[in-house]
């Protein structure tokens, strides 16, 4: 499967992607990374890396329809078959999900559906929940909204800070993010309604 991935950020996630390639443990290629950002962290770390890096910036388009045309274009050229998000900072409409239907990906740093949204790890803290976690899901319409793929809870500790959940939480995606990603290569998932089935492997 070649795979796309969008990032606005830090891009600690693909780099876990691209070492869960480069160490066996996720059959994929990454086609293409494309930040919205032209300061993205994540397009530093891939310079000098042969993985095509490029900045597609929101503000040279006039309308969000425009911008999504440009980024699916990218995706289209560089035959990707599933879309990552990968602390991408947008929101998708219909129109761009509809062109990739069942086939994008997000990791989200609470146990979904609790904390859609930013700053999930602070809510989390917030309310006083004992568990906190990641969650890797299909990407609809919605706000953190999809069909939940896999989860993995960490504990909330006595004198956390959100820096301190957010590293323990960070460290548990950046094991689940890939292991999703090898499940949907190996054509180990489908989705039903809401729910996706993981099916064994024979
Ligand atoms: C992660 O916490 C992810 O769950 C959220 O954004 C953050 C991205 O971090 N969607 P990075 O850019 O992958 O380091």
């Amino acid at each position: 499967t070649v795979i796309g991935v969008l990032a606005s950020g830090r891009g600690s996630n693909l780099q876990a992607i691209v070492d869960a390639i480069q160490a066996g443990r996720l059959a994929a290629k990454i086609g293409v990374v494309i930040s919205d950002n032209p300061e993205a962290n994540v397009l530093k770390r891939l310079a000098g890396s042969d993985i095509p890096a490029i900045c597609i910036d929101r503000r040279q388009f006039a309308s969000r329809q425009q911008f999504e045309a440009a980024v699916a274009e990218e995706l289209n050229i560089r035959h990707v078959g599933l879309v990552v998000l990968a602390g991408f900072m947008r929101i998708l409409s219909q129109y761009f999900i509809d062109r990739f239907a069942g086939k994008i990906m997000n990791i989200h740093p609470s146990l979904l559906p609790a904390f859609p949204g930013e700053n999930a790890q602070h809510k989390a803290l917030y309310y006083g929940a004992k568990i906190a976690g990641c969650t890797v899901h299909f990407v609809d319409e919605g706000m953190d909204t999809g069909p939940i793929i896999l989860q993995e809870a960490v504990p909330v500790l006595e004198n956390d800070s959100a820096e301190t959940l957010s590293e323990r939480i960070l460290h548990a995606e950046h094991i689940l993010y890939p292991r999703a990603l090898a499940l949907y290569c190996e054509g180990r998932l489908t989705i039903e309604g809401r729910r996706v089935r993981i099916i064994d492997k024979e």
